[in-house]
């Protein structure tokens, strides 16, 4: 293996999972308050198949010169700490790499990230299971931030995409800010729902207190939401207009070292249900991103480079 230089996957075209290419490009020291990770593992989420695909070029998100790293998390090992970081080499991370205009993503060898954003993984979970929790993770727990917590008279909350990574994080989290949950997700999910002890729903009536549209069903989903109640989404470019005196909102994910931490124990424990389809090797980027886009896959493909 060559140390001077790393792989990683970016497209230069995007033109769908096609257009992923893996380059190799040289190792960067951490700089004052960074680390470098050598990875173990990064899932494919849906964004990036909208890198990809080179949807977030068209609505002028990504303007980049030459090429856009593809992967937005990961778990892993620290190779290298910068100048007043505090971890030793060989703590187990987990993280996320936010931003759209980028050279390089978590589809890689390593990555160097600034270590606020990073949380230590718990022993009792693995790095691959580890990796699905921060960017699904911090989005379940910032739209419920923005959501606040329930009033006592009216806390019905409907979450879409119930069976999804961010939908099934907020079934986990939402009843302790006093919500009371409903799923809505397809009929064939409805065990997993419920085994979080929430309520299931394949079909939505109008009338919830709030929705948090996991799904991204927008203007379907904040049509069943009651006069004046809650409705956040996951489109931060698209948010839908305002009605009816609901309260619109949409989440743009951010790192937040210390609430990953607590994400990440309480996967350990047991208490948040990060999901792994499979492990794939970096070189199958392309194919896990066609699996991925043909819908309907329970569960994370991880990379692992
Ligand atoms: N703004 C942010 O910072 C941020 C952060 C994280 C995620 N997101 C976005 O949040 C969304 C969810 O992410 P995710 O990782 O949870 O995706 P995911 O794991 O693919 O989950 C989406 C779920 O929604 C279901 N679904 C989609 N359309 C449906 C419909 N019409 N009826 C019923 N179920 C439907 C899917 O079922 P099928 O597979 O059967 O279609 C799937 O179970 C994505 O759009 C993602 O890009 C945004």
């Amino acid at each position: 293996m060559n140390t001077s230089t790393f792989r990683t996957a970016v497209v230069h075209t995007p033109n769908g999972p096609g257009s992923i290419e893996i380059i190799s490009v040289p190792v960067v020291r951490p700089g004052p308050g960074q680390v470098r990770v050598g990875i173990a593992g990064a899932p494919v989420n849906p964004v990036d198949l909208g890198v990809a695909d080179g949807f977030f070029h068209t609505i002028g998100l990504i303007d980049q010169p030459e090429y856009t790293g593809l992967g937005w998390e990961f778990a892993g090992t620290v190779l290298d700490a910068g100048p007043g970081v505090d971890l030793e080499i060989g703590t187990r991370v987990a993280g996320m790499v936010g931003g759209f205009d980028r050279d390089y993503g978590t589809y890689a060898e390593q990555v160097v990230v600034p270590v606020a954003g990073l949380a230590v993984v718990p022993d009792g979970l693995d790095l691959i299971t580890a990796s699905t929790v921060p960017v699904n993770g911090l989005a379940a727990v910032q739209m419920l931030d923005l959501l606040g917590d329930a009033p006592a008279d009216s806390h019905r909350l409907l979450v879409t995409g119930a069976a999804g990574a961010v939908g099934g994080y907020l079934l986990a989290l939402a009843p302790e800010r006093g919500w009371e949950v409903t799923g809505l997700a397809r009929p064939e999910d409805e065990e997993f729902v419920r085994s979080l002890g929430v309520r299931f729903a394949s079909h939505a009536e109008p009338g919830w207190d709030a929705v948090a549209d996991a799904a991204s069903l927008q203007e379907r989903a904040l049509e069943v939401v009651r006069d004046g109640g809650r409705f956040v989404g996951v489109k931060p470019n698209a948010v839908p207009a305002t009605e009816r005196g609901i309260s619109v909102s949409a989440v743009e994910t951010r790192p937040d070292g210390a609430r990953l931490s607590d994400l990440l124990v309480r996967a350990a424990s047991g208490g948040l249900p990060a999901r792994v389809h499979s492990v794939v090797p970096l070189d199958s980027a392309s194919d896990a991103h066609r699996a991925v886009a043909a819908g309907g896959v329970r569960g994370r493909y991880v990379l692992a480079p």
